[in-house]
Formats: C-alpha cells, structure tokens, sequence
C-alpha cells in the first residue's frame, strides 16, 4: 500500500538566464529577455510529493512538520530572497527553472531521505511549471 502527499511551499528569487559558452547575440537570441544584465524575479511555487506506506500510528506517510521544517531551514535558507546565479549550484549550470527544479529534487532526496521521493514541481508564472522524477511514471505504476 502506498499514499502519496503533496505539500506546496513558496519561495520568491531571481535569475538571470545566461550561458558564458554563448556569445552576447547567442545569449539574447536563446534567452530573450530573460538575458537582461539585471535578472529579474520569480514567486516560485514549489510543490513536493512524497510517497510511503501509511503509518498505522500516526496515520500518515510522513510527518508534514518534518518536512516543512526541512524545506524551510534548507532549500528556503538557501534559495529564498536569493539570486540564484550566486548560488553554487548555478555556477556551471544555467539557473533556469529545470535546472532549480532537479537542484531541489537532489536536496529532498538526500537530505529527508527517510521517505520515498516522488517529484518536484516548480511552478515558474501562472502559464508555466516543470517537473522532475527519478520514479517510474505513477499511471504505469498502479
Ligand atoms: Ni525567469
């Protein structure tokens, strides 16, 4: 038996979209306007779904404190009010949000490994997100 527990957290920081391999006109022409030598911010929504037997004690897949206070004290210290292209994540990576996305999808599995990680969601604006798993797909699972 598995249930499966999704918890959104709000985290706001910004970027700027650029890659030292590209040329200024290679970066604008890839980027847009996301290229701006001043960044620009994000209201990042950031949605963690884990996933586990439920515990006959508690009668939960995982303690909700827990993991707020995880994500609260790691990836919020971190990335909230930040510029992410400060971040050493970022330092060969361009910061865009897959990449933010697969950088906290690594932090959740490591660091509150006592649960199975199912995917992280990272909602960019109100018209786009992305999405990373390292699970099987959860329609082929059933
Ligand atoms: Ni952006």
């Amino acid at each position: 038996m598995k249930a499966y527990l999704s918890r959104r957290y709000r985290l706001s920081a910004s970027h700027r979209l650029h890659n030292e391999a590209y040329s200024s006109a290679e970066n604008r022409a890839v980027y847009g306007k996301c290229n701006n030598p001043h960044g620009h911010g994000h209201n990042y929504v950031v949605e963690i779904t884990v996933s586990g037997p439920v515990d006959p004690l508690t009668g939960m897949v995982c303690n909700l404190a827990e993991l707020d206070g995880f994500v609260r004290r790691v990836i919020g210290e971190r990335f909230d009010h930040k510029n992410l292209n400060q971040d050493s994540a970022f330092e060969q990576k361009v910061p865009t949000t897959e990449n933010l996305c697969i950088e906290i999808y690594k932090i959740v599995k490591i660091g509150f490994a006592h649960v199975m990680l199912e995917c992280v969601r990272v909602e960019e604006t109100s018209n786009n997100f992305f999405e990373y798993s390292e699970m099987a797909p959860r329609l082929l699972e059933r």
